[in-house]
């Protein structure tokens, strides 16, 4: 049970017909199908197989042979062996537009009609990334250590200086930071940094099962007053993370904010935030912009997380109700309405994936909606979209294959596709962020 199958390595020329969901080539070989990764349609490869299933394959590009017009050199020194990011050999103006192709593509092959696609939402490319989980490693062989995001072939990591991707307060500084590490006496105790950047701050959280000796705690703070970042302890779960400097005036201050609102939002460091701020700002705007907010409305915000959506809602609806599974978030939630004085909205704590029809929120009408949930999607809690009296509907999505899924069923239920597009959240990786709106 369990024995990993070995893949023989197998090296192939390859012609790359299409583009697969996740933004791969896909190649034919006897009928069989190739998904290589790092090749562009039109383009001959040589590439590696690194996995071997019975109806397809998987690979690396190795060579290009023949190259696509539209490829450029990668930004980033690291690209090539680091997994965080797997699109920078395309410009992020065809990054998207790639994304836009694909998506359209799905909805198609589900059957379900956009009436008007728009133009694309895009923002900050490079250093956007303010939440992450870095891998720390100290590699005895080498007597150093690594703080980076995972090779793409392998569960090692990458032995980077920098990320490009990343915020700069944290991008430009990886291998400062693995400098840190290898001054401590834990060094071989640190597996990962959680970072969390707001508008002000850079937050490393360290997990710290190890008691970190006063030296130690010296030589975190010098690095973070060099570094300006701001070091939190987790010796335990979420619960235990504390900072490290215990002066009150150098609590970090985690906010972002929705200026054209008038908004600030606070959350903690381990807390959901949307990893591109400016375009998190630009995609609330188009929210609002689809849902068309008039005093008489009343509003249903699902997997609302901090109220990210649910406050800018209510600044122009009658009341708005904003429902999540992480009681955290919908703690901070109810403290973000209280700090920015908004008075009509609530938020509870719910299991969307369950049965919800007998919860306080449930039993209300709501006229209009917005859904943004995680990978999986919401295909239980959208059939109650009808019973709550649901005729306008934005449906935010970080998985196309859930949304074109869930559109499915809302079409089942009588609700049609307005407009849809995508959004450049993740500019250089593979993820694909998408905005739909739904009429009844
Ligand atoms: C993509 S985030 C969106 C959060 C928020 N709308 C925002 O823009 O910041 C998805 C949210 O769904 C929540 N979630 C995931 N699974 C859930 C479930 N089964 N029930 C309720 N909420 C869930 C997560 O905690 C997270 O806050």
């Amino acid at each position: 049970v369990g024995r990993r199958r070995k893949v023989k390595i197998k090296e192939y020329g390859l012609k790359i017909i299409d583009y697969s969901d996740e933004c791969r080539g896909v190649a034919k070989l006897d009928d069989k199908t190739i998904f290589v990764r790092g090749a562009l349609i039109g383009e001959e490869v040589k590439a590696r197989r690194y996995k071997n299933n019975a109806s397809f394959e998987e690979a690396d590009t190795l060579e290009v042979l023949t190259k696509n017009p539209d490829r450029i050199d990668a930004k980033c020194e690291f690209f090539h062996s680091c997994g965080g990011c797997s699109l920078q050999y395309l410009s992020s103006e065809n990054q998207i537009k790639l994304k836009l192709d694909l998506v359209k593509n799905m909805f198609v092959r589900g059957g379900v009609e956009v009436e008007n696609w728009i133009k694309p939402l895009t923002s900050d490319v490079w250093g956007y990334r303010r939440k992450a989980r870095l891998g720390v490693r100290f590699v005895t062989k080498k007597d150093k250590a690594i703080v980076g995001f995972r090779e793409r072939s392998s569960n090692f990591l990458t032995d980077m200086d920098s990320c490009e991707v990343l915020h700069p307060s944290i991008g430009k500084n990886l291998h400062r930071l693995a400098e840190c590490v290898e001054k401590l006496s834990i060094k071989y105790k640190v597996a990962q940094f959680e970072v969390a950047i707001s508008e002000s701050d850079t937050v490393l959280i360290l997990r710290n099962l190890e008691e970190l000796t006063t030296d130690d705690k010296v030589i975190l703070r010098n690095y973070a007053d060099e570094l300006g970042i701001k070091w939190q302890l987790q010796s335990g779960g979420v619960h235990s993370i504390e900072n490290l400097s215990e002066s009150q005036s150098d609590a970090p201050n985690l906010t972002y904010s929705h200026p054209d609102h008038n908004i600030v939002m606070n959350f903690l460091s381990n807390d959901f935030t949307q990893v591109n701020f400016e375009l998190n700002k630009k995609m609330v705007n188009l929210a609002l912009e689809f849902l068309e907010l008039n005093p008489d409305d009343e509003v249903l915000d699902l997997f609302c997380g901090l109220g990210n959506f649910t406050l800018p809602i209510a600044k122009y609806c009658k009341s708005v109700v904003g429902v999540e599974g992480d009681l955290g978030l919908v703690e901070r939630a109810k403290q973000n309405a209280q700090t920015n004085q908004i008075n009509n909205a609530e938020f509870f704590k719910a299991d969307l994936f369950e049965e919800n029809s007998g919860a306080s929120w449930a039993r209300k009408k709501y006229n209009k909606a917005l859904i943004d949930p995680s990978r999986s999607g919401a295909a239980e809690v959208i059939k109650m979209l009808p019973k709550f009296g649901v005729e306008k509907l934005v449906y935010v999505s970080c998985n196309p294959a859930t949304l074109v899924r869930d559109s499915v069923i809302l079409k089942e239920l009588g609700y049609k596709i307005k407009k849809a597009t995508v959004m450049d959240m993740f500019s250089q990786t593979s993820h694909v962020e998408s905005i739909a709106y739904f009429e009844k």
